[in-house]
């Protein structure tokens, strides 16, 4: 086995892998959050927008689209193999698990990250292939946004999903910063503050879109 496999069949070498994913993940996240947020600023303007990431600067829209897949398949492969070699190696649970460093947010991740997968498969045939879209526009943006609010059980799942994206970034985010060695081993509160303050922005951020659209605040 070569050295990149022995890398990938280690566990350390696995999240090693989800550190680094999940790191170009949440620097995506952030731009794509801030650009939603230009919705705010009008129809022309967002399509403008829209239009410069599918049709301007395409050849970097796929370099990011590849590297995105890339990162979210490596994610969650080492994820559910961490999972996976966990259970072999203890096959019963504890009888009475006290958790210590544990948080709701920890506990969350598996199924969390499960709804996030499922999140991102609708939501690509939702705004940028337009195949669950009732009257998808391929100019039209702003129109799909508001459109694609407009009932309120599609509004509520892409909350659900951002109430979870928020938990799975607080706890990926202070895991990351252990993996990748810039927090000590123990609950350091200096990166858990920051963990939470970027969970609670880019959840927060994108989840003014929906918001704003049941609230009729953008037309
Ligand atoms: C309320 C939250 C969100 C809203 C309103 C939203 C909105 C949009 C819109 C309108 C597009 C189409 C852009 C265009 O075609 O110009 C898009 C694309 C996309 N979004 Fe989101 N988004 C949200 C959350 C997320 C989250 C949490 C993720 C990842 C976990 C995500 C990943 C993507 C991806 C991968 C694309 C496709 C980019 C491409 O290949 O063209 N989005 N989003």
């Amino acid at each position: 086995m070569g050295r990149l496999g022995k890398f990938w069949d280690s566990s350390v070498g696995k999240k090693i892998v989800m550190g680094a994913t999940g790191v170009i993940l949440v620097g995506f996240l952030i731009i794509h959050m801030a650009g939603n947020l230009q919705l705010f600023l009008g129809a022309e303007r967002f399509n403008a927008y829209s239009k410069l990431l599918k049709h301007d600067i395409i050849e970097l829209t796929w370099i990011v689209r590849l590297t995105l897949l890339v990162s979210v398949v490596l994610h969650a492969v080492a994820a559910y193999q961490l999972t996976m070699r966990n259970k072999a190696a203890r096959p019963e649970p504890y009888a009475k698990r006290v958790p210590q460093v544990s948080t709701y947010a920890s506990q969350t991740m598996r199924y969390g990250g499960v709804y996030l997968l499922l999140f991102i498969v609708y939501h690509i045939g939702h705004f940028t292939t337009g195949t669950f879209h009732p009257a998808f526009s391929e100019s039209g943006t702003f129109g799909n946004v508001l459109i694609g609010f407009s009932t309120w059980p599609i509004a509520l799942f892409y909350l659900g999903a951002m109430g979870f994206l928020s938990l799975h970034l607080y706890h990926g985010i202070w895991a990351a910063f252990r993996t990748l060695g810039l927090a000590r081993p123990s609950g350091d509160p200096l990166k858990r503050q920051i963990a939470l303050v970027l969970a609670i922005v880019v959840a927060g951020g994108f989840s003014l879109v929906p918001l704003a659209v049941k609230l009729g605040l953008v037309h």
